[in-house]
């Protein structure tokens, strides 16, 4: 028995392409600004590859000067850098995206704050990070996947969170921990959960909004769930599926959905939900960055 609104990302991320489409072309006509995203990867993990090859269709798809870089798996750190940099100096390049996770031997940290903060459409730069936690939201870029997943939630109900208790699983730098800073922006009672939290799922129960961001393949469950609650589920977990007998590799959520569509009030599917919010979020920061570039407003 279903009773939740299936959330659909892909559809919402179809019309904010869109919408971002219609005003890069009015920027390239009334401004001649055409706004540039540079994608770099290091190396051949295949899920980095996906990512990024769906973010250079995307950019293109939206009239944008779209570059990717893409680098050995054993370049130096050094060769980053200066790649980094000289994206940094370069004005048709407005937003400067750094896949991860990078191989082993470079130092992620070292490498996202060496992009410029105002060319940081990941918002992973410590300045956006702070102006974020500052609630300095207006000037700051927003991480891409909790800016994705905060607009579902106001599309549910409503922008300002008052009287409402959010649950975040997970207490990543891309996800948990930015996902907590808009949630309580937004006048959300936050508790943000992890690996060493006592009686989860006694937590979740309390929560009108939940937010799982932990990898974990379909852990929340419909008896975890209040309710008429709201879950969105940033989880991407390759497991075994069988579908009619056949074995193959698919993708699944940190949220067993069909279970929680049994209680919940609307819920995002994987693949279709967060994803492409995600990508959408990404096409947003980098006009943002190229209007800002131009002196307009963003
Ligand atoms: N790897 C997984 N998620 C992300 C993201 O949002 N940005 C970047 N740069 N790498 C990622």
């Amino acid at each position: 028995m279903t009773v939740a609104k299936r959330i659909d990302g892909k559809a919402k991320a179809a019309e904010l392409a869109e919408s971002i489409t219609r005003e890069t072309a009015a920027l390239l006509d009334e401004h001649g600004i055409k706004p540039g995203l540079a994608v770099v990867i290091v190396g051949e993990d295949p899920a980095s590859q996906v990512y990024v090859r769906n973010k250079k269709r995307t950019a293109e798809t939206c009239g944008f000067h779209s570059v990717q870089h893409t680098l050995a798996a054993d370049t130096a750190q050094a060769d980053v850098l200066r790649l980094i940099d000289e994206l940094n100096n370069n004005d048709a390049i407005h937003g400067i995206l750094v896949q991860l996770p990078l191989p082993g031997h470079l130092d992620e940290q070292a490498v996202t704050q060496a992009v410029t903060p105002s060319k940081d459409v990941d918002g992973f730069h410590f300045i956006n990070i702070g102006k974020l936690t500052a609630g300095r939201t207006a000037d700051a870029f927003v991480p891409c996947t909790p800016a994705g997943c905060m607009l579902m939630i106001a599309d549910e109900i409503g922008g300002d969170l008052s009287g409402k208790n959010a649950v975040v699983i997970g207490r990543s730098n891309i996800v948990g921990k930015p996902m907590a800073s808009l949630l309580l922006q937004a006048n959300a009672t936050v508790t943000v959960t992890h690996s060493r939290t006592r009686d989860l799922a006694q937590v979740v129960a309390g929560a009108d909004i939940v937010v799982a961001a932990v990898g974990r393949p379909d852990m929340v469950k419909a008896d975890w769930v209040k309710p008429g609650a709201i879950v969105i589920d940033v989880g991407i977990n390759r497991v075994e599926k069988t579908v009619d007998g056949e074995t193959k590799m698919g993708l699944t959520g940190d949220v067993d959905y069909d279970d929680v569509c049994t209680v919940a009030g609307a819920v995002t599917p994987v693949p279709g939900g967060v994803g492409p919010m995600t990508i959408s979020m990404l096409m947003a920061n980098t006009l943002r960055s190229a209007r800002l570039a131009a002196g307009l407003e963003a």
